[in-house]
């Protein structure tokens, strides 16, 4: 049985053992062998969201849950990730510099139920959820994930600028009014 906070302490201990991803991603993993236990425990997904489970200076834990077909633009962390989806999908697209200050696609990874899937400090990348419901998982940062300084790129001309927290809160609010017209519920 999932236990939220018991998850967070197990996620906290494994990391003050070990400061990589490495420890905090095999206690993700093992959590998400029961998907629907964390669905119990984090309630059914109504909306899309970014609600924090854990914040510190070195650990953030999250809920994400995105929107049916909702698309993130590219943006970087500038700390290690673990994403682990308890339902739905997610697909990512992962972004190379180039010279002159251009991007380019770099690569790609899909991403499934039960997967704890880590991503680099460097890494930048955006998000697809590929399917015609909610997606939800835990995505746990090596750092505190809402005091970053970031960037992120504007999705017509890639241009890079600095990640605006306030437009993310904006893009998932927006998100939520395209779901209340496909007349799904939302909280
Ligand atoms: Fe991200």
């Amino acid at each position: 049985m999932f236990d939220l906070e018991r998850f967070v302490a197990d996620c906290r201990a494994a990391h003050a053992q070990d400061r990589s991803h490495k420890a905090v991603r095999e206690v993700l993993a093992g959590a998400l062998a029961a998907p629907r236990s964390i669905l119990k425990a984090l309630g059914e997904p109504k909306r899309a969201q970014i609600e924090a489970l854990h914040r510190s200076a070195s650990l953030t834990l999250l809920n994400v849950v995105w929107a049916p077909r909702m698309t993130i633009y590219p943006h970087n962390h500038h700390m290690w990730a673990v994403i682990g989806i308890y339902t739905g999908r997610e697909d990512n697209i992962f972004w190379r510099r180039l010279p002159g200050g251009r991007r380019e696609a770099a690569g790609a990874q899909s991403m499934c139920e039960r997967e704890a899937c880590p991503l680099g400090p460097e890494i930048i990348h955006s998000v697809v959820n590929p399917i015609p419901r909610l997606t939800g998982a835990i995505h746990v940062y090596g750092g505190d994930f809402f005091a970053a300084e970031r960037s992120e790129w504007d999705q017509e001309t890639l241009a890079e600028q600095r990640y605006d927290p306030e437009k993310t809160v904006r893009y998932f609010e927006e998100a939520n009014r395209s779901l209340l017209t496909t007349g799904l519920s939302v909280a």
